[in-house]
């Protein structure tokens, strides 16, 4: 797979979010990004109706749990052929080994499995006090993504600010898949260190992962054209 802009479909029911993708008639069908929310909401019949739509689907649930739970989990969300899903890196290297074992259908195919790092909602600060990890953040999640590649995993998700260095440090192969972007004159909300999709392509992002500037944008389907046009084109 190839760059690529993940539209992260942040809505609570099938209803918006089909009243959403019948927008985009004659366009190339988006990579769409299931998150709770909506998973929670409409159970695995939703990721079932969008795949057959024709969309690929990043599902995006987060796992962490011990490895026996992980591995099961995982062999679940195979099932439901989508084209990446998640977890966290601090599962540690077993559980992400057993994901992998869980994650690989009998062919030996497997959608694409990535770690997030740490959340971007953590900083230095709650990282020392709650999580008692005194090391440099951005030690941290490189720390984590060569965890990742050692285990085996295809890529992290990360601040586009990180991609560059995940890459020197993991590999041009190992897919760096970002949020916090933000089109030049548009509203951070609550992303704080964003970039543009011109500069998350410069920065070396695989994969833009962008909600609100599409999903809330007045014409969604310019929004979306303009993010490809600027990322992928
Ligand atoms: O609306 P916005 O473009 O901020 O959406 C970004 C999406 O990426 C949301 O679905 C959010 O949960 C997700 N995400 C993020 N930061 C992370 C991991 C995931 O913003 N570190």
């Amino acid at each position: 797979m190839g760059k690529d802009v993940i539209v992260a479909c942040d809505f609570s029911s099938a209803q918006a979010v089909y009243g959403f993708l019948d927008k985009f008639q004659g366009e190339k069908k988006p990579f769409v990004k299931i998150g709770m929310e909506l998973y929670y909401a409409e159970g695995p019949q939703i990721v079932r109706q969008i795949k057959a739509r024709g969309h690929k689907i990043f599902l995006d649930l987060k796992l962490h749990d011990i490895p026996n739970t992980v591995k099961k989990a995982m062999a679940v969300l195979s099932g439901l052929d989508v084209d990446i899903c998640n977890l966290h890196a601090a599962g540690t290297t077993a559980m992400m080994q057993a994901a992998l074992e869980g994650l690989t259908r009998p062919d030996g195919t497997r959608p694409l499995l990535i770690a997030v790092t740490q959340l971007t909602s953590t900083d230095q600060q709650s990282m020392e006090r709650d999580l008692l990890i005194h090391e440099p953040m951005d030690q941290v999640v490189l720390h984590y993504a060569e965890t990742a590649k050692a285990a085996g995993l295809d890529g992290v998700v990360c601040s586009p600010l990180e991609a560059g260095k995940v890459h020197e440090r993991c590999g041009a192969g190992f897919l760096t898949v970002t949020p916090g972007v933000r089109f030049a004159e548009g509203d951070k909300g609550d992303q704080k260190r964003v970039m543009t999709p011109a500069q998350a392509k410069q920065a070396g992002s695989d994969y833009i992962v962008v909600g609100r500037p599409i999903t809330a944008a007045a014409d969604p389907v310019a929004a979306y054209v303009r993010c490809v046009e600027e990322f992928v084109d």
